[in-house]
């Protein structure tokens, strides 16, 4: 017979792109399968996982909702090179779950070597292509881009970042794709009307402004944004870059910031084989009327998921996760629960005497 037990300890480390998201979905499958739970907040969002905690720490006497038994549930947040560094190398962690960058994944997987060889999953980012066909309704598709792209200000694992336009309607979407990211709303976040607040922290406003300028440098055409929004604050304008090609570093390095890299393709198959020629391998993305189309590229196209006349559709049932440099494992649905549990074997001999 077979058994599947609980690994053991896990170690989540996560990002601060969706705080409390993320959070649920390490800590859902490892106590689902029986598992405990360390789970490291990014630094720059500690207090929605104390929160968390606050409440798995509650005992209600009405009702077994909550009341994590000690120890069950242990959040502990800190810096990622140190706190996320010990958990990640530590010998007593049966697996780490971690969703960040693919530089700190390899440091993930590493440590693992080195320590104990813990069970890894690693969500990382990418470079996700949306490949719009010119039998497509435009400005349905323009609207699907737009949000793949612009969704969460770009700080978006799997962001529709490259978006890859028939040549058909190129000049037409380009035009409409940049009137909707004019029109976006940038400031307080809490104010009516708001489509999108600042960025994450300093770094991240750095890194995006250097992308963009770099877009700029390397000939593509600016189309609207292309710098800060505001004097003081991290706040970028929505900027959409068109002539995009694809060895520019724009097209290839994950910017996490409300950019849009808009490219001009051909045909079908050149279609595939620019989307696929990445590093990464998260998502992407098909806008189109004909099914052939659309089932083809589903299948051709080197990413753990794929949406065809829509983005960015999460849901619990289904499983999420990465090709190549996009990271190994899944989260969700069944196969999340597969990697918070090991398979033993239990194999019994039967004496066959007669009597
Ligand atoms: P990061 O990968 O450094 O941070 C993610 C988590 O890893 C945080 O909890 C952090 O404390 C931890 N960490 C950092 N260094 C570590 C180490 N040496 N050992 C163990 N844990 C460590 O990501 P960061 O620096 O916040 O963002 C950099 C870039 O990464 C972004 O611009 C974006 O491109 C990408 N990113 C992708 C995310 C995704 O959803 N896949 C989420 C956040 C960032
Ligand atoms: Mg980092």
């Amino acid at each position: 017979m077979t058994r599947e037990e609980p690994v053991g300890v896990v170690g989540a480390i996560i990002p601060w792109n969706y705080p409390i998201l993320m959070a649920s979905w390490k800590l859902g499958p490892a106590l689902a399968t029986g598992c405990t739970i360390l789970l490291k907040p990014a630094e720059q969002t500690p207090l929605t996982a104390l929160y968390l905690g606050a409440l798995a720490k509650e005992v209600l006497w009405w009702s077994y909702v909550a009341g994590f038994p000690a120890g069950v549930v242990n959040i502990l947040p800190g810096y990622g090179p140190t706190a996320g560094a010990a958990i990640a190398a530590h010998h007593e962690i049966n697996k780490v779950a971690f969703t960040g960058s693919t530089e700190v994944g390899r440091l993930i997987a590493a440590a693992s070597g080195t320590s104990n060889l813990k069970r890894v999953s690693l969500e990382l980012g990418g470079k996700s292509p949306l490949v719009i066909f010119d039998d497509c309704n435009l400005d349905e598709a323009v609207e699907i881009a737009h949000n793949a792209i612009f969704a969460n200000h770009g700080q978006n694992c799997c962001a529709g970042s490259r978006t890859f336009v028939q040549e058909g309607i190129y000049d037409r979407f380009v035009k409409k794709a940049k009137e909707m990211a004019a029109a976006k709303k940038v400031g307080d976040p809490f104010e009516e009307g708001t489509a999108q607040g600042p960025q994450i922290d300093e770094t991240q406003f750095k890194k995006i402004l250097e992308l963009i300028e770099s877009g700029k440098r390397e000939g593509a055409k600016l189309e609207c944004g292309g710098g800060p929004a505001a004097e003081v604050g991290y706040f970028i304008k929505p900027t959409v870059f068109s002539g995009v090609t694809d060895k520019m570093r724009i097209a290839r390095e994950e910017i996490f910031g409300p950019v849009q890299q808009i490219l001009k393709f051909k045909t079908f198959d050149e279609a595939v084989m620019r989307a696929n020629d990445t590093q990464y391998g998260l998502a992407a993305g098909i806008v189109t009327n004909n099914i052939d189309k659309a089932l083809m590229f589903a299948q051709s196209v080197h990413a753990g998921s794929v949406w065809v006349n829509c983005y960015d559709i999460v849901i619990p049932q289904a499983p999420f996760g990465g090709f190549k440099s996009s990271g190994y494992g899944r989260e969700l649905g069944e196969d999340s629960l597969k990697e918070y549990l090991e398979v033993k074997t239990i194999t019994m001999r039967v004496p066959m005497k007669s009597s």
